[in-house]
């Protein structure tokens, strides 16, 4: 008889044996910034999630140096919407701001900022739009004068999310004209029109006024399109590649990792985390083992990063075990 229990007799053995692990880290916390004074607004679909107004953000940039993660995600909320998304690529924007706040009071976080239009147009969507088309060209346009005004701001890596053609290539053109060639590119490559990301448009303020992104972002039956886009970014000059979200395609997660040595990261996106805090709350599953297992997962899949709006917790419980 093949004996594969002697493997698992005891923790300590277990452990001996064990493929995959996560540490701290992998890990990046998503924060959000929003207009205005003395705010922590709680996101109603994502709890324990806030949006700070600059001035209260310390509080949880706090948390956040105190767990030892090493990297967040940024996204603002503008007051000011309009049609072109101009607050996105003003220095003086409220993600800018935010930036340049969190850089002087902690130097060392590495700060990743999301490169898109949807948090700052009127209608919601992640590029202009010309008679109900969703233009590329002119958008990727757009978007590179805001990664180049976020690197300003003082983001060390940039993180274009709305899946424009062409836009990473753009991108690393403007940051190397404007003395930008250690920024990096963190691309949203295999990014899928998924209903997971319900939770941070409330977040964010950034649902679509009409239609879906489904011009844009990838149909969720599409995996082998999924190693496409991945590798087309990568020829583009993308640093870190992302496949999103998370657990419902660890299965791209695993094809993108046999396709590429780049780096990998994966998001753990809203959806996913707002169906784990549901059901924990309701007292139907044991929160930290399910979160773990999850994390486990989406390494197991190939992901070396994890940006997830579990990052505190998980980072807390993994120094607790120590
Ligand atoms: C902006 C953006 C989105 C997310 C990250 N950047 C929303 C979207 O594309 O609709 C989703 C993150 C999440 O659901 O946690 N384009
Ligand atoms: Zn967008």
């Amino acid at each position: 008889m093949k004996r594969l229990r002697r493997l698992r007799v005891n923790e300590n053995i277990r452990s001996l044996v064990r493929e995959t692990s996560i540490s701290v880290d992998d890990l990046v916390y998503p924060i959000f910034a929003i207009e205005g004074n003395d705010i922590k607004n709680p996101v109603d679909s994502m709890p324990g999630i806030y949006q700070y107004s600059i001035d209260r953000i310390d509080e949880e940039i706090d948390r956040v140096l105190a767990a030892g993660i090493r990297a967040i995600l940024i996204f603002g909320i503008p007051e000011h919407k309009d049609e072109k998304g101009t607050e996105a690529y003003n220095d003086e924007g409220i993600t800018q701001r935010a930036i340049r706040h969190i850089k002087e009071k902690a130097p060392e976080l590495i700060v990743i900022a999301d490169v898109c239009l949807c948090e700052y147009t009127s209608h919601g969507h992640c590029g202009l739009i010309r008679n109900n088309e969703i233009l590329n060209d002119e958008t990727i346009v757009l978007l590179a004068k805001a990664a180049v005004s976020l690197a300003k701001a003082g983001a060390d890596i940039v993180a274009p999310s709305d899946m424009m053609d062409g836009r990473v290539a753009y991108i690393r053109d403007e940051l190397d004209n404007n003395g930008f060639k250690n920024i990096s590119i963190m691309a949203y490559s295999a990014k899928f029109a998924s209903a997971y990301y319900g939770p941070f448009r409330d977040a964010a303020h950034s649902a679509p006024a009409f239609g879906d992104r489904k011009t844009y972002q990838m149909d969720p039956a599409n995996g082998r399109e999924a190693i496409r886009e991945v590798l087309n970014d990568i020829e583009e000059g993308a640093d870190i590649v992302m496949v999103k979200p998370a657990l419902a395609y660890l299965d791209v997660i695993k094809e993108t990792r046999l396709s590429t040595n780049h780096v990998l990261a994966a998001y753990n996106v809203s959806g996913e985390y707002s169906m784990v805090k549901a059901a924990a709350q309701n007292g139907w599953i044991d929160e930290k083992r399910i979160v773990m297992e999850n994390m486990i997962a989406i390494k197991r899949a190939g992901a070396k990063i994890i940006i997830t709006y579990h990052a505190l917790d998980v980072a807390n419980w993994l120094n607790n075990e120590r």
